[in-house]
C-alpha cells in the first residue's frame, strides 16, 4: 500500500479532496471495525472537518469522552499514528474529535431535543458501525440494536435535510440461500415476506409480529430461563424465515427498516464477510476480540478441538479489517459526492480471490506444526492431533456416540460421590457449542461478489486505489494465514486480552 507522499505527485486524491472540512458521525468506535475506519481517517484524511462519535456510557465511564479517552484512545489501534505524529494525533483529538454520550437504540439517540438538533445541523454524514454481532443474541436486545436503532439513524439523517447514511451490514444477510450472491437486496428462502415495489421487503407487519412473541415469552418466564427462552425465540424465528442466526436475520431487517425509511436519500449498505486481522493498516495483523474463525483457531490450539462440521471444498469468506474500513471510506466519498440514491456494496473475498475451507485449515495447520513456539498466546504447546473437518452426519454421529458413553460415566462418579471433570467430556461440549454457533459459516455453499465494490474503487482512480485498497486480490492466503493473522491473534488479540484480564482483576480489587 502506497503512503500519501509516494503518491503525490500523482492525481489528486477525490476521496481527500471530497471529506475535506466534512464532518462525519460515527457509532460502534468502541468496537473492533470503528476503532480502524476512524484510525483510517485520523491518519489518512487530517482535512476532514470533524469526527463526532456516538457512544454510550458503560459501569465504568458513563461520559462518553471519559470512556474514548480510557477504552478506546488507548487501543493499541493507534500505536502507529502515536509514533509516526504523536502531536497530530493529540492535536486531532481536541480540535476535531468530539464525542456524544447517547444510546442509537433510543429515539433522539437519547438526547435533549435542542441537543439532538444541534448535533445534526453540524454533519455531512452518519456511519453505522454499532451492532450486536453475537450469533445468538437474545431476539428483544438484537431487534434493538440491529433492526429498530435504524429507524433512530433514518429519522437522524432526514432532520438533517438528508445526510447520506452508510450502514455496516453483512454478506451473511444472505441468510440459506446457496449460489451466487451479488450486491442487491437479498430474497429470503424462508416463509414468505411481502416485498414492496420499490424493491425492498415490507418487514413493518413482522417486526410487530416478533414484538408479540416477545412480550408472550416475556410474561411466561424471568431471569436465566427468559434469557434462554429469548435466545431459543430468535433463532427459532431466524430459521422459520431462512436464517441460521439471529444476528444476520435481524441484520436483514435492519436493510429493509433502512431501505423504505429512506427513499429517495442516500444510502449505502456496505457487507463485510467474515473480518479478520488487517493485511497492512494500521498494522499488518492487527485485529480486537477473538471471534468466529478465531474461536475455532483458538479452541485447536487449547487442543479442546479437533474435529468440526465443515465442507472443505467450499469457499470460506475471509476479508481483512483494513480493506472493510477502506470500503467505508470509499462508499462515504461516493454518497457525499452524488447523494440521492441506494447502493449496495460487499466486500468480500470469494468470487475474486476464493480460498476454500480445507486450504484455510492446511495453512494454519502447517503453521501450528512449525512455528508454533513463535505464537506464545496461542500455543501453549506444539499441537498433536491434526483439525479435521468433515460433514455434519459424520460429526454428529461421532460426537454423540462419544458423548453418551462419558456422560454415563461422568454422571456414575457423581453419584459415588467422586465428581471428577472429565477433560475429554468438556472438549466434546466446547466442540459441540462452538459447532452449534458457528457450523453454518464452516459449510459454505454460497460465494459472494464484488464486482460493484471493485468498480467503485477503480471509478475514484490510481490515487485512491493505492491510498485506500479495497481488492482481496492483493491477498497471499498462505502469507496472510501463516505469517500476518496468527501473529496478529498471538500479539493483538491474546496478549492484550490478558492485560486487559489482569487489568480488570486490579480494579476489581481496588474497589
Ligand atoms: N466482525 C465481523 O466479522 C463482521 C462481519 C461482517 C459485518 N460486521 C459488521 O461490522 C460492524 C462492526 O462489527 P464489529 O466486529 O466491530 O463488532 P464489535 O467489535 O462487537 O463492536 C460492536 C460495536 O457496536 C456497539 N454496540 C453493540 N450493541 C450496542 C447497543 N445496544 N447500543 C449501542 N451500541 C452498541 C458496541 O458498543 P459497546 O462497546 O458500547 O457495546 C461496539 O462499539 C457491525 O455492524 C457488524 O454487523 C462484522
Amino acid at each position: 500500500m502506497a503512503s500519501q507522499q509516494q503518491v503525490s505527485g500523482e492525481a489528486a486524491s477525490r476521496v481527500l479532496s471530497q471529506l475535506r472540512g466534512k464532518h462525519v458521525l460515527i457509532t460502534g468506535t468502541s468496537g473492533f471495525l470503528g476503532k480502524v475506519v476512524l484510525e483510517k481517517l485520523m491518519r489518512t484524511v487530517p482535512d476532514i472537518g470533524g469526527i463526532c462519535l456516538l457512544i454510550r456510557g458503560n459501569a465504568r465511564y458513563p461520559n462518553a469522552r471519559e470512556r474514548f479517552l480510557n477504552e478506546i484512545a488507548t487501543s493499541s489501534v493507534f500505536e502507529r499514528r502515536k509514533l509516526e505524529d504523536g502531536e497530530g494525533f493529540d492535536s486531532f483529538l481536541e480540535s476535531k474529535l468530539t464525542c456524544v454520550t447517547g444510546e442509537v437504540t433510543e429515539p433522539l439517540f437519547g438526547l435533549p431535543r435542542d441537543q439532538y438538533d444541534q448535533l445534526s445541523e453540524k454533519l455531512d454524514a452518519v456511519i453505522n458501525c454499532a451492532a450486536s454481532v453475537n450469533f445468538r443474541e437474545e431476539l428483544d436486545k438484537a431487534l434493538a440494536i440491529n433492526t429498530l436503532c435504524l429507524n433512530n439513524i433514518a429519522s437522524f439523517a432526514k432532520s438533517a435535510g438528508g445526510l447520506p447514511v452508510v450502514q455496516v451490514s453483512t454478506c451473511y444477510v444472505n441468510g440459506k440461500n446457496s449460489g451466487q450472491v451479488h450486491e442487491q437486496v437479498i430474497r429470503p428462502v424462508g416463509a414468505a415476506i411481502p416485498k414492496s415495489q420499490q424493491g425492498f421487503y415490507e418487514v413493518d407487519e413482522l417486526i410487530l409480529l416478533l414484538q408479540d412473541k416477545i412480550a408472550d415469552v416475556r410474561s411466561r418466564y424471568s431471569g436465566r430461563l427468559l434469557e434462554k427462552k429469548l435466545v431459543e425465540l430468535g433463532i427459532r424465528e431466524a430459521n422459520h424465515y431462512g436464517w441460521s442466526d439471529t444476528y444476520t436475520f435481524t441484520k436483514w431487517l435492519g436493510e429493509q427498516l433502512l431501505m423504505k425509511a429512506l427513499q429517495g436519500q442516500s444510502l449505502t449498505i456496505l457487507r463485510p464477510s467474515i473480518i479478520e486481522s488487517a493485511l497492512e493498516e494500521p498494522a499488518p495483523g492487527w485485529i480486537e476480540g477473538v471471534k468466529v474463525a478465531d474461536a475455532i483457531i483458538l479452541a485447536y490450539a487449547r487442543g479442546k478441538v479437533s474435529l468440526f462440521p465443515g465442507k472443505r471444498s467450499g469457499i470460506i469468506d475471509v476479508i481483512p479489517v483494513d480493506l472493510v474500513a477502506n470500503s467505508i471510506i470509499l462508499s462515504l466519498t461516493e454518497a457525499l459526492a452524488e447523494p440521492g440514491r441506494h447502493r449496495v456494496y460487499q466486500c468480500c473475498s470469494g468470487s475474486s480471490n476464493p480460498i476454500r475451507l480445507g486450504q484455510f485449515i492446511d495453512y494454519l495447520m502447517e503453521e501450528a506444526k512449525t512455528n508454533y513456539a513463535e505464537y506464545e498466546h496461542l500455543f501453549y504447546r506444539q499441537p498433536t492431533k491434526p483439525f479435521i473437518a468433515v460433514n455434519r452426519r459424520l460429526f454428529d454421529t461421532v460426537i454423540s456416540g462419544a458423548r453418551v458413553p462419558l456422560s454415563i460415566l461422568d454422571r456414575a462418579l457423581k453419584m459415588a460421590g467422586q465428581p471428577v471433570e472429565l477433560k475429554l467430556l468438556k472438549n466434546i461440549d466446547t466442540t459441540r457449542s462452538l459447532a452449534t454457533i458457528f457450523g453454518f459459516y464452516t459449510a459454505p455453499d454460497y460465494v459472494f461478489h464484488n464486482e460493484q465494490l471493485i468498480s467503485l474503487s477503480q471509478r475514484l482512480g490510481k490515487t485512491d486505489q493505492a491510498l485506500f485498497p479495497v481488492d482481496p486480490r492483493q491477498i497471499n492466503w498462505p502469507t496472510y494465514l501463516r505469517k500476518i493473522h496468527l501473529a496478529g491473534l498471538n500479539r493483538y488479540a491474546l496478549s492484550e486480552r490478558k492485560v486487559y484480564r489482569l487489568n480488570t482483576r486490579k480494579v476489581r480489587k481496588a474497589a
